[in-house]
């Protein structure tokens, strides 16, 4: 995937940030999601590629825009061909609630190289590259944990394991504080807190639990550029979500996946701070019209992890418009 492309993506993520943020606090969770969807899908027509949603919004019938099959990009004669995975505002009551990690997020690959995931949950494990290929979601949490202390060279009382605060969890958290493990347990938004536990310097060491599937698959393609570990399999609710998950092509329904059965081949990952979190700072309104915001851009080919702080004028950008 041509490096140019990283920073047409992250205008992308960019937009939908700014545009979301907007609703920061306001208590209104679908205003806030719909506001990131318009502007991403218009930014995505900016971008010289034939790109094809294929994790998205939902279905077509359930998503007017930026859903599962739907084709993005400006697509010329030599436009690649690319996988699109993305999550215009994730962490929707975060944003509406004005909490802690709501980001834009959308990750590439070539064609075919993401997992086709239901929108069912995942239990997930991420871990940064000194623990990588120690970890495994067959072991029980007590041993990932004691890997991880081993491979980030830490006393188990200074590893911190982030776990979604659910009710499904009560086992989990119980078993991680027998080991004397710290826990920072988050209300939403665990694709930041998986690429934060790749991220040497957030004082994250691991993520375990279960969330969204899709949301695992984002994250694979950020821990492919971070050279982070990450391990998932699909849980499903009903008889449904089975059916479901086999019409998407998964053939054994209790399949470990790992990082490369996630996300496959040259990968880029993009995401923008709408709010505050442990990964980005989120979109900041500066007095005259103008925002700042921050976003992060990585590729799975070199490594080179990007951060982008920019300044938009918005009395500017509206004469250019
Ligand atoms: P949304 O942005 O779709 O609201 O997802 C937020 C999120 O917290 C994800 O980060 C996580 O994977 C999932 O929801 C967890 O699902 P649930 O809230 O049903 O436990």
């Amino acid at each position: 995937m041509d490096r140019n492309l990283a920073l047409e993506f992250v205008r992308i993520t960019e937009a939908a940030a700014l545009a979301s943020a907007k609703w920061t606090g306001h208590g209104n969770e679908k205003a806030a999601d719909q506001a990131a969807v318009d502007a991403m899908r218009k930014a995505f027509d900016t971008v010289r590629i034939d790109g094809t949603v294929v994790i998205g919004e939902g279905e077509r019938d359930e998503a007017p825009m930026l859903f599962i099959g739907e084709k993005v990009g400006l697509k010329k004669e030599d436009s690649p061909a690319i996988d699109i995975a993305l999550d215009p505002l994730e962490g929707t009551t975060i944003c509406a609630t004005g909490g802690v990690g709501a980001i834009s997020v959308i990750a590439f690959a070539e064609r075919g190289g993401f997992l086709h995931a239901p929108d069912t949950y995942m239990d997930k494990i991420a871990t940064g590259p000194n623990a990588k290929g120690m970890i495994d979601i067959d072991l029980s949490p007590t041993e990932n944990i004691h890997r991880v202390a081993e491979g980030n060279k830490k006393p188990i009382g200074d590893v911190t394991v982030v776990i979604l605060n659910r009710p499904r969890h009560k086992e989990l958290i119980a078993e991680v504080r027998k080991t004397g493990a710290r826990i920072h347990l988050i209300d939403d938004g665990d694709v930041s807190a998986a690429v934060a536990s790749g991220w040497a310097d957030s004082g994250i060491d691991l993520l375990m639990g279960i969330g969204g599937a899709p949301e695992g698959v984002i994250s694979a393609a950020a821990m492919r550029c971070m050279g982070g570990d990450f391990q998932g399999r699909l849980k499903y609710r009903n008889e449904s979500e089975k059916e479901r998950a086999l019409k998407m092509g998964v053939k054994d329904l209790n399949q470990k996946f790992t990082l490369e059965e996630l996300a496959r081949g040259p990968v880029m990952f993009c995401a923008t701070g709408v709010t505050d979190g442990p990964l980005l700072k989120g979109v900041k309104i500066l007095a005259g019209g103008r925002a700042q915001t921050q976003s992060i851009v990585m590729r799975s080919q070199t490594g080179t992890i990007r951060h982008v702080d920019a300044y938009h004028n918005f009395s500017l950008k509206k004469a250019l418009h």
